[in-house]
Formats: C-alpha cells, sequence, structure tokens
C-alpha cells in the first residue's frame, strides 16, 4: 500500500532549464546529463523544459525575460536550472540583468546560498589547508540593497555628469536573510554564524543590519554570532578559513565574497549557488559568468554546474540524488578526472560522461 506521502514524494519532478549564453550552455548540458543518471539511478521521474532566454533570442527578436515567465516557472515548475548570462554583443548586459535579476526580483528569492566547500585539499591556493578547514557558506541576501537598480544619470556626458545609484535596505528583508542563516547555522548544527557589513562606513543602510542582527542573536542562544567588517572578512577568509562556518552578508557584499570563497576551494569552475526562497520555486547555477573566451570549447569545468544540480536536489526533496552526485564529483576530483583548470585533461564534456557514469555505477540509497 502506497501511503499520500510516498506518492507525492515519488511523484515526477519538472525542472526548467534556462542554459543561457557562452559556457554556461556547454556546463548545463553536463548538469543535465548527470541529473538524469541520478534520477535513472534512483527511479526518480525528472521531466526537464528548455528556455532559450539568451544573448541569441535577445539579438534576434528583442526578448530578454518574457512577459509572464515568472508565473509561468511557478506554476509549472519545481525548480529552475540555470547556466550564466554575458556576451560580448550585448555590452550593457541588458539581457543578462533582465533575466537572471529579473527571476532573482520577481519570485523573490531573497536567499543567495552560496557553499564555500574544500573538496581536495590541493585545490586550495592556500598553503597547509585541509577539506576540514574550508566548508562555510555563504548566505548573500538577493533581492536588494545595491541591485535594485535605483537611481539615474543627470548632466550626463558632460563634465558635470551625476551619476546616483541608490541603496535600499528594509527592516524586513535584513531579518528574514539573517534568520535563515541562524536557523540554516541551527538546523545544520553549526555552531558558528558572522555578519559582515560596512556599517562603519554606511551607518544608516547597514546600521539597520546591525539592529536587527543584536535583536535576533538572543533568539538562537547556541550559535556564536560574530560579526566583521567587510573588509576585515575579506582577510580573515584568507588567514584562516577555518574559522567560518556560515557567513551573512548584503548583496553586493555578498557577490564579492564568493568569489574569494570559489578561489578559495579551487576556482570558480567549482562553486555552486542557489537563489532560494524556503518552500518556493527556486534557481540553481553556478557561481561563474558566461566565459566568453572559453565557451563553446569544451574547456569549461561542470562541477560548478552540476553541484548547483545537486543544491537543487536537496531543495526538491530528493537528498539521496544530491548525494550521489556530490559523491561523484568528490571522487572525481582525488581521482584527477577534470578539466585542465584543476589539473587534469579532461574536456567538458568528458568529465560530464564521467560523473554520469559514476552516478549510474553506484547504488544511489534513499535516505
Ligand atoms: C552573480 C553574478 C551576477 C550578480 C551578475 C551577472 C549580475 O555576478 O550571480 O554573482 O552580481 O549577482
Ligand atoms: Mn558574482
Amino acid at each position: 500500500m502506497t501511503t499520500i506521502s510516498e506518492t507525492q514524494s515519488n511523484s515526477a519532478k519538472h525542472i526548467a532549464v534556462i542554459p543561457g549564453d557562452g559556457a554556461g550552455v556547454d556546463v548545463t548540458a553536463e548538469a543535465v546529463k548527470v541529473l538524469k543518471a541520478a534520477a535513472a539511478a534512483s527511479g526518480l521521474t525528472i521531466e526537464l523544459e528548455q528556455f532559450d532566454w539568451s544573448a541569441d533570442r535577445y539579438l534576434r527578436d528583442g526578448t530578454t525575460l518574457p512577459a509572464g515567465a515568472a508565473r509561468m516557472l511557478v506554476e509549472r515548475f519545481d525548480a529552475i536550472l540555470f547556466g550564466a548570462l554575458g556576451d560580448p554583443r550585448v555590452r550593457d548586459n541588458r539581457h543578462a540583468a533582465e533575466i537572471l535579476l529579473g527571476l532573482r526580483f520577481q519570485l523573490d528569492l531573497y536567499v543567495n546560498a552560496r557553499p564555500c566547500q574544500l573538496l581536495d585539499a590541493r585545490l586550495t591556493p592556500l598553503r597547509n589547508r585541509s577539506e576540514r578547514d574550508l566548508d562555510f557558506v555563504i548566505f548573500r541576501e538577493n533581492t536588494e540593497g545595491l541591485y535594485v537598480n535605483i537611481g539615474g544619470v543627470f548632466k550626463r556626458d558632460t563634465p558635470d555628469e551625476v551619476a546616483v545609484q541608490e541603496q535600499i535596505n528594509t527592516r524586513k528583508g535584513v531579518e528574514r536573510i539573517l534568520r535563515h542563516g541562524f536557523e540554516y547555522a541551527r538546523r545544520h548544527k553549526r555552531s558558528r554564524l558572522c555578519m559582515s557589513d560596512k556599517a562603519n562606513a554606511l551607518p544608516h543602510g547597514h546600521g539597520l543590519w546591525q539592529r536587527v542582527f543584536a535583536e535576533l542573536r538572543p533568539q538562537f542562544p547556541e550559535i556564536e554570532a560574530s560579526h566583521l567588517y567587510v573588509d576585515a572578512l575579506a582577510a580573515e577568509m584568507v588567514r584562516d578559513p577555518s574559522q567560518f562556518q556560515v557567513i551573512v552578508a548584503p548583496n553586493l557584499l555578498g557577490d564579492i565574497l564568493s568569489d574569494l570563497g570559489a578561489q578559495l576551494v579551487g576556482g570558480m569552475g567549482v562553486a555552486p549557488s542557489g537563489n532560494i526562497h524556503p518552500g518556493r520555486i527556486g534557481l540553481f547555477e553556478p557561481v561563474h559568468g558566461s566565459a566568453p573566451k572559453i565557451a563553446g570549447k569544451n574547456l569549461a569545468n561542470p562541477i560548478g554546474s552540476v553541484l548547483s544540480a545537486a543544491m537543487m536536489l536537496d531543495e526538491i526533496g530528493k537528498p539521496a540524488e544530491a548525494a550521489a552526485i556530490r559523491e561523484a564529483v568528490r571522487v572525481s576530483v582525488r581521482e584527477g578526472k577534470t578539466t585542465t583548470d584543476l589539473g587534469g585533461s579532461m574536456g567538458t564534456r568528458e568529465v560530464g560522461d564521467w560523473l554520469a557514469d559514476y552516478v549510474t555505477g553506484h547504488a544511489v540509497t534513499r535516505t
């Protein structure tokens, strides 16, 4: 007899795939390959549908994010697997802003989760650091801050030109990302959380972060909560990354810190991310961009995208499939079955094939 919850957990998952531009297309193809292998190995049905929102499409017919796209995604899909956007032919990157930031804002994906986990000690540029020393997650606020595109230009192209770019920080927005960080720490038995801001220079906007932080801390007495200004945090991440477990930061600061974090664990090619609003549809993408110089040459490292697919599986309630993919990635790195950025000699597609084969050959055990 099947219970209702079993029926639900075994029902098909619908994934929207948006490869985007350049290397985004290359790596997403491999993530899809590995995702399909993991699903097949565990008997999970996944239905994928691809969308061509990209520079090509924009240059062809002017479409960036089609009207109604966000609502359509919410109604028809469980999650979104995203590649990368950016194309030298679109100088102002308008399509990238409208599609990616458009989805983050319209779907209210307020958590940008960016785990920085060292998969193999050889991958870090730091001396004498092991896997245990580098395992933290950055929660970047993803719907406000300096990304809201409020501002304007006055006296354009004159010597007196003025450009204004506003940032917003709302009590609700700050509270929900900080709370997410604390709750994540509690759920995952992480004892330390560090909030980062620049309140010494931005006392209004980031002063709010400090006040909300002070209000929340007592609700999580078991978590050792600390604060570092963002410049000091950047320095500390390099000096002694082992002190960090959960980092929470405003949008732009989190953007910068997450590239730094990615480099500490092996480079942009290995870093995954999830744009999340707990309980709702999320968008999962590698932290790297479309890398036009290596796009289409079978050179891009697919690991960041593959691990983003694993994050997606976790988020839609498929932790066994996610774990199987992570294990395959860990073994591939250990055995040097990697692209050249990690010292291997394989191409994008060959790494994808290797990972898919590994997942297929090793039973996915449901937990
Ligand atoms: C990222 C990217 C984007 C961002 C760009 C493409 C707008 O750098 O996802 O980190 O700044 O959020
Ligand atoms: Mn970035």
